[in-house]
């Protein structure tokens, strides 16, 4: 039969048989191992599909379905700050380290020139070359009140040896009280505290102090004075932010037996002076400063020393134009 058969095709026909039979045999192998191939690796828990049909429920690497969720929490009031902090307290101190215990008054002037200028005096090589000629030496330095009586009076009360001024400018009321503590006889120190800057506007009414390069030689013209009068022994600048010093002193232990206020005079300014400067005042010592009656009247100074004083049941004097508050 099988003969039979072969001998039906015509034998023409044969080659051609054989060409296209051999390609199509491994076409439909390579068909075959591929599909067993996929069938043998196709992960069981996953469903093929497009990914417009994907849903949280076709895979378990998803999200489980919603039915799964915990319900969602109960809405919860909104916190409110309010609750932490007592507005009424007025107590700027709570998130400050406390003060550290008071360093002797006679390691007060070595401690700051060490920490604060490299253990070098800064009137050493005073004036530097680049300034020297455009200082001016004066028989008196112009203030604000600074030769009024209530220096004279706080100083025989209090017999202070550390001062700390906070506001400065020229020197003026530092010098009158480095003249008023040496012809009581005391070994006063007074700490300057001034950024020396003056302030925005303030070259309209102070013209001749000199300016380089738009920065006022304030802090020069000061240790000029200081110089001029002989009284740098006594007395030390801190040429910084009344803020961050006040903050220092309190932390380095350098405390006060009077400080006076006099940098800023707007409300703000003043009422974080009083509460800063107030920290680093010695039991039995008194804190004072000017501008009490000014034209903003009970916006500025006033209104913070006012303020500062109910707050800590305390009294105020006035003398003069200044108020003075003696603690006990
Ligand atoms: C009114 S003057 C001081 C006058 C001085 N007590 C006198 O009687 O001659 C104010 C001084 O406070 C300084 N000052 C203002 N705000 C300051 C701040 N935040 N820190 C340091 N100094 C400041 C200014 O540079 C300026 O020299």
């Amino acid at each position: 039969m099988k003969t039979d058969h072969n001998r039906r095709l015509s034998p023409s026909l044969k080659p051609n048989i054989v060409k296209t039979a051999k390609p199509a045999a491994y076409f439909i192998l390579l068909m075959l191992t591929y599909a067993l191939g996929y069938i043998s690796h196709r992960p069981s828990h996953t469903t093929l599909t497009t990914p417009s049909s994907l849903s949280l429920s076709s895979s378990p690497l998803l999200l489980p379905p919603p039915s799964s969720f915990p319900p969602p929490p109960p809405p919860s009031p909104i916190p409110t700050i309010r609750s932490s902090i007592d507005a009424s307290e007025l107590n700027p101190f709570r998130v400050t380290t406390r003060c550290a215990d008071p360093v002797p008054p006679e390691t007060v002037r070595r401690t700051l020139v060490d920490r604060l200028f490299n253990g070098t005096s800064p009137y050493e090589n005073f004036p530097p070359p680049h300034a020297a000629a455009k200082l001016h030496r004066t028989s008196r330095v112009k203030g604000w009140g600074s030769y009024g009586a209530v220096f004279e009076n706080v100083i025989r009360r209090v017999r202070p040896k550390t001062i700390v001024e906070v506001g400065t400018f020229l020197g003026a009321s530092a010098i009158h009280m480095a003249e008023l503590t040496w012809q009581l006889g005391l070994e006063t120190q007074i700490l300057c505290v001034d950024d020396f800057r003056g302030w925005a506007g303030f070259r309209d009414r102070f013209s001749k102090i000199p300016i380089e390069n738009g920065d006022v030689l304030l802090y020069y013209q000061f240790l000029q004075n200081v110089i001029t009068f002989n009284h740098t022994e006594m007395v030390l600048p801190i040429p910084f932010s009344s803020g961050s010093t006040l903050m220092l002193l309190c932390e380095w232990g350098v405390t006060a037996d009077l400080i006076e206020i006099d940098a800023g005079h707007d409300f703000l300014s003043a009422w974080a002076d009083i509460n800063r400067g107030f920290r680093i005042l010695r039991p039995g010592g008194v804190i004072f400063g000017h501008d009490y009656f000014t034209a903003a009247d009970n916006r500025g100074v006033r209104r913070a020393v006012d303020l500062f004083a109910k707050v800590n049941n305390l009294k105020i004097t006035v003398d003069g134009q200044h108020w003075v508050i003696y603690p006990s």
